[in-house]
């Protein structure tokens, strides 16, 4: 078991991600847990609970927008050690306009799971400071999931075009919904980690889905009364069936990808096939998109599209 000193941990105020910095503080080799997060009254609310439930004084706060590459950047700047690893957490339906566009044109469902986390590892990377392993937080929605009748989002070729019109919203000309576009963008993100895997062998790449988690709010997206309804009825009914587990549950996912290195770098593990819940098993054995080396450097270089200065049209000169 590798011994991970100082984790960062993205979306850390709530749900999955405060579950999975409880954890990692729990551990003996764990010297700092980063705490990324957007809002500074949540993120010293979490930290105060944190503190209070492990006894442990090893949560820093790191402001972090994953929306904004600006705020990426400066956490980047801020953080004054390396880290040993690296959780990729932040994330959801994209907030009340998921399909609304970033200054980089990425959509903000795109934006808010993948492409913050892109840069973030890349920044990370060029300045050495990641250095032993980096989970991103999959879904089975990327490849269907057949007990929610959540059928696989549609991709012809996978090329970098297409993945490409994922991430600026012009995928199946728009016509998808909010859900769709969100597991085609946890689609675009298990291929480009299969890509980071081969690109940098020094560090383990892992995606690993947290699995049907009750407890968390994970509902952004949904609008008043199916939000209620989802929180206080659907996810209870889905835990007494079997289809949903707590947060703990699903946050040790993250916690055994980071540290038990049988979890090898480029596979993304989840659910098994028949379930949403249970053991995990490699989705390439479910869906074979997802070891395919070629479109896994596709979505590489689609995402890089987004991140790569854009070059400035010169103003007209203005008129005499
Ligand atoms: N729950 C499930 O069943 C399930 C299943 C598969 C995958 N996942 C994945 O697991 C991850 C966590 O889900 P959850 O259910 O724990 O969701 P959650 O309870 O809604 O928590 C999401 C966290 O992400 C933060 N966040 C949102 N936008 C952000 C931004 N722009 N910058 C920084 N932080 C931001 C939120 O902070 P604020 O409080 O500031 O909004 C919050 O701390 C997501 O990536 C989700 O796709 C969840």
């Amino acid at each position: 078991m590798p011994n991970l000193k100082s984790v960062l941990v993205t979306g850390a105020n709530a749900g999955l991600g405060k579950e999975s910095a409880r954890q990692l503080a729990l551990l003996e080799s764990t010297e700092r847990v980063y705490l990324g997060c957007r809002n500074m009254e949540k993120a010293e609310a979490a930290k105060a609970e944190l503190e209070e439930a492990t006894g442990r004084r090893v949560f820093e706060i790191l402001q972090l927008d994953v929306m904004d590459m600006d705020s990426v950047r400066a956490a980047v700047r801020a953080i004054p050690d390396s880290l040993d690893g690296l959780v990729m957490n932040a994330g959801g339906l994209g907030g009340p306009t998921p399909n609304a566009t970033t200054r980089e044109g990425s959509t903000h469902v795109f934006a808010v799971n993948v492409l913050g986390h892109a840069l973030l590892v890349d920044e990370l990377i060029a300045v050495g400071k990641l250095e032993k392993v980096a989970v991103f937080s999959g879904s089975e929605a990327c490849r269907g999931v057949e007990k929610f009748r959540m059928k696989r989002p549609p991709f012809e070729t996978s090329s970098t075009d297409e993945l490409a019109s994922v991430i600026d919203g012009s995928w199946l000309e728009g016509a998808y919904t909010a859900m769709t576009a969100y597991a085609a963008s946890k689609y675009v993100a298990a291929l480009w980690i299969g890509s980071m895997a081969r690109r940098h062998p020094s560090i383990r790449f892992v995606t690993m889905s947290p699995g049907g988690t009750s407890g968390t709010a994970g509902t952004d997206g949904m609008q008043g009364v199916l939000r209620v309804l989802m929180k206080y009825l659907l996810r209870p009914l889905m835990v007494a069936f079997g289809l949903m587990h707590d947060v703990e549950t699903g946050a040790l996912r993250y916690v055994n990808a980071l540290t038990d290195e049988r979890y090898e770098s480029g596979v993304f593990y989840g659910s098994a096939a028949d379930a949403t819940i249970g053991n995990v098993v490699d989705q390439a054995t479910i869906l074979t998109d997802l070891a395919n080396e070629e479109f896994q450097d596709n979505a590489y270089e689609a995402i890089h599209r987004f991140l790569r200065p854009r070059s400035i049209t010169p103003r007209s000169s203005p008129s005499p």
